[in-house]
């Protein structure tokens, strides 16, 4: 059993890589030695992220990526072979989160989070499978929820995409299972993050996350960091199709 976590050789792409928990997954690997594709529709913030892990003598670089658009995913695993010769971990992390009654959400609103959150997901495996078949080596890991084990008013196109998530992962992991190719899911609770900065602003909605979750706190993005890591390691090696909560205890009683 190999029980090193460095990352040296290895090229991880992170979609929505340029902010929050993709932000953070991001700079994980680079500190562990990847080569890091930040790939995120915003430009901007991508580009400043991929530059600060630069200027910590990281491996970074920024593409412009909508995940729902499966040509511009193909043409990014396309061109980061080309540069970078191999893709040994995808993280589709790229995300929205809108919280409306379902008769009060627009159709189009509820197709969007679907289009990201779950398509997007399945775009991301989908473009990537080809390039980790053919070396024999992969790890795609998704990120799931919370809510896609439980449910919570409000969150009719949310909680329906991360379920999807979550079924999509044991699908793929099966699929590639006998190409060396460990697909997995983490599925955290509520993250100090911009996604959940409405959360923590309505006192009530915030008592009540608390008064839901044993560690009675939001979990940190290092939180979520270390089990993603653990799931590019060879650590987890066994693991197929499994989505591994990081609640602080919500689904515990
Ligand atoms: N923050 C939490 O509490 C929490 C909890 C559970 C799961 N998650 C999941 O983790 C993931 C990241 O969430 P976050 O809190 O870091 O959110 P965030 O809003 O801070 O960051 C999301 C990133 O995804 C990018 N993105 C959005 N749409 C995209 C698209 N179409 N194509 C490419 N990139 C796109 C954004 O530009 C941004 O960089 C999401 O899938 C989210 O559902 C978050």
């Amino acid at each position: 059993m190999n029980f090193d976590l460095r990352m040296d050789g290895k090229v991880a792409i992170v979609t929505g890589g340029a902010m929050g928990l993709g932000k953070g997954v991001a700079k994980g690997f680079a500190s562990l030695g990847a080569d890091v594709v930040i790939a995120d529709i915003n430009e901007k913030a991508g580009r400043e992220t991929a530059d600060a892990i630069a200027k910590e003598g990281g491996k970074a670089s920024f593409y412009s990526l909508d995940v729902t658009d499966s040509g511009q995913f193909e043409q990014m695993v396309k061109d980061t072979t080309g540069k970078l010769k191999r893709i040994d971990v995808l993280v589709n992390n790229a995300g929205i989160a809108t919280k409306a009654d379902c008769i009060d959400m627009k159709v189009e609103d509820y197709r969007r989070i679907i289009d990201i959150n779950l398509t997007g997901v399945w775009i991301g495996g989908r473009a990537v499978a080809p390039v980790m078949i053919e070396q024999k080596y992969g790890k795609i890991i998704n990120m799931c929820s919370l809510f896609g084990f439980v449910a919570l008013a409000g969150l009719s196109a949310y909680a329906s995409s991360k379920g999807g998530v979550s079924q999509l992962t044991k699908t793929l992991a099966l699929e590639l299972v006998d190409h060396n190719i460990n697909v997995n899911a983490v599925a955290p609770a509520y993250i100090e993050t911009e996604m959940t900065n409405n959360a923590r602003t309505d006192k009530a909605r915030f008592e009540d996350i608390l008064r839901r979750t044993p560690k009675n706190r939001l979990g940190t993005i290092e939180e979520v960091v270390g089990p993603v890591v653990f799931l590019a390691s060879e650590l987890s090696s066994f693991m197929v199709g499994e989505t591994m909560l990081v609640d602080g205890g919500w689904t515990a009683w």
